[in-house]
């Protein structure tokens, strides 16, 4: 044979293209695009679809502990399960530090939760909420040697949220090591202060969520987060972005030459703030930091992606069941918003939202698609070219996609384990019905061929996104300073 496997007749695009070959896979890896390919162990036949590159969703939440009484809906084995079914090959999920932990232990943990469980490859993000000198002067520099070349930090959530030193800190060592930061912005003491006044005036239901998180508190630590990477010369990405103040201080930002990436996700583009406002608590359902806004800010992003201002469009899976105690609807939470755990699911979701609502109602571009699904994911998080692409030495990680099959969401049908859907009786059009995951059959036609453990870990090197400009650091700008030493 020369081949283990050729996909056969199918329109293939990439971020940059759109052409019709075959596809010929060997030991896992591309190795023919082209026609008349000879003969393969398997054949999989994809006339009439299009092949893409396997969905890469660097935003996902796994198996993290959620405070006290509260369980995440997935572990590694459900979550990256309904990934797969969602036409994604890979997932970053996050390893969450707490405070007190040492982060080497901590990814320790989350590897026993993961290795073994997968059925996507997956990377972790290092969560720094404890950023200790011996965090900063020594765990963060060998993990990154180490190959987790990703920080997320938080400007708000109670015992998450880090100082502006910490801040500045924890991009400095990134500057340092090559890692990239990626920020949580909302003011914390903003949302505390509103949120004390709304309990204080009885304003407890799961909308006022949303009255306590206005778009205010998000376009400040925007602007906040820019102008401390901006002091410290070093690159970030703003996640989950919400609306189009807060995009337009991102895209201030790349205009004046800084290397400002932004992110922003399906409940910004679908939902709004009205869905939070449902009887009884209902509304805790789409509860999630940043809120979903208004119909302008669901503009307003689509506009950012239409416009490159982000770069990444990903899920924020972070599944909590509903009618739970140990879920949105825990015995705190029913007393008042502020307790109600924030996330929604989404990882199986993301790209047939994006497909139906972008690429079907002509928004964007299949290329554009592919871009802010995978390609622009592995290039920010030093994956590329092996992940990402349809090219001769890339992993053949590959979704194939029946651009015509129309599914609606059921909260019985979605796969994570949340047990409902913020997108429940939504119609999309256009589905991923084959998955190959470096060669290997994981979903055909809608059913699961692969087992746990399918999945790897994969190691990732500081990539060209988190490179610094090299400009000078104020403190140590020659015209500043008459004429000191550049660092
Ligand atoms: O509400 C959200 N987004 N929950 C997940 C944690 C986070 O902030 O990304
Ligand atoms: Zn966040
Ligand atoms: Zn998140």
């Amino acid at each position: 044979m020369t081949f283990d496997t050729i996909i056969r007749g199918g329109t293939i695009a990439t971020a940059a293209d759109t052409f019709s070959c075959d596809i010929g896979i060997t030991g896992g890896t591309i190795t023919a695009l082209g026609t008349n390919l000879g003969d393969a162990s398997e054949i999989v036949d994809a006339s009439g679809k299009l092949v893409l590159p396997g969905g890469i969703d660097s935003h996902v939440h796994l198996s993290q502990p959620s405070g006290p009484g509260i369980t995440m809906a997935d572990d590694f084995e459900s979550g990256t399960r309904a990934a797969a079914f969602g036409g994604n090959t890979m997932v970053l999920p996050f390893a969450m530090q707490q405070k007190g932990e040492s982060l080497r232990e901590v990814v320790k943990q989350y590897h026993a939760k993961a290795d073994g469980n997968c059925y996507v490859d997956v990377s972790f993000h290092l969560i720094i909420a404890d950023a200790t000198d011996r965090v900063l002067g020594q765990e963060l520099p060998a993990l990154v040697e180490d190959g987790y070349t990703s920080f997320k930090v938080f400007m708000t959530y109670e015992g998450m949220a880090l100082s502006d030193m910490e801040m500045l800190n924890v991009m400095s060592v990134a500057r340092e090591t090559g890692a990239l930061v990626m920020v949580h912005a909302e003011n914390y003491d903003a949302i505390r202060f509103l949120t004390d006044r709304l309990e204080r005036a009885g304003h407890t239901a799961p909308r006022f969520h949303g009255t306590s998180r206005p778009i205010p508190v998000e376009r400040e630590a925007t602007h906040r987060a820019i102008s401390l990477a901006e002091l410290v010369d070093v690159p970030i990405m703003i996640v989950h972005v919400s609306n189009g103040e807060a995009m337009e201080e991102i895209r201030r930002a790349q205009q004046r030459g800084l290397k400002i990436y932004g992110e922003t996700c399906p409940q910004y583009l679908v939902l709004t703030e009205k869905d939070m406002d449902g009887l009884n608590m209902e509304g805790a359902r789409y509860v999630c930091s940043p809120p979903p806004r208004d119909e302008k800010s669901q503009k307003e992003c689509w506009a950012g992606l239409e416009q490159h201002v982000f770069s990444l469009f990903s899920s924020d899976h972070c599944p909590f069941r509903y009618d739970d105690p140990q879920g949105k609807l825990n015995p705190k939470g029913r007393t008042s918003f502020r307790w109600v755990p924030n996330g929604i699911p989404g990882v199986e979701t993301r790209l047939p939202i994006l497909f139906s609502e972008g690429v079907k109602k002509g928004r964007i571009s299949l290329n554009d698609f592919v871009a802010f699904t995978a390609t622009n994911h592995a290039k920010t998080y030093g994956l590329y070219p092996r992940k990402g692409t349809i090219a001769i030495g890339s992993d053949a990680d590959i979704a194939i996609w029946d651009p015509k099959k129309s599914v609606t969401f059921q909260d019985k049908t979605v796969k994570d384990r949340a047990g409902f859907t913020p997108w429940k009786g939504r119609t999309v059009k256009g589905w991923p019905t084959t998955v190959l995951l470096r060669g290997e059959v994981l979903v055909e036609n809608d059913k699961l061929r692969a087992k746990p453990g399918s999945g790897q870990f994969l190691a990732r090197k500081a990539g060209k996104a988190a490179e610094p400009l090299g400009r000078a650091t104020l403190e140590f700008d020659p015209k500043r300073n008459f004429g000191a030493k550049l660092r």
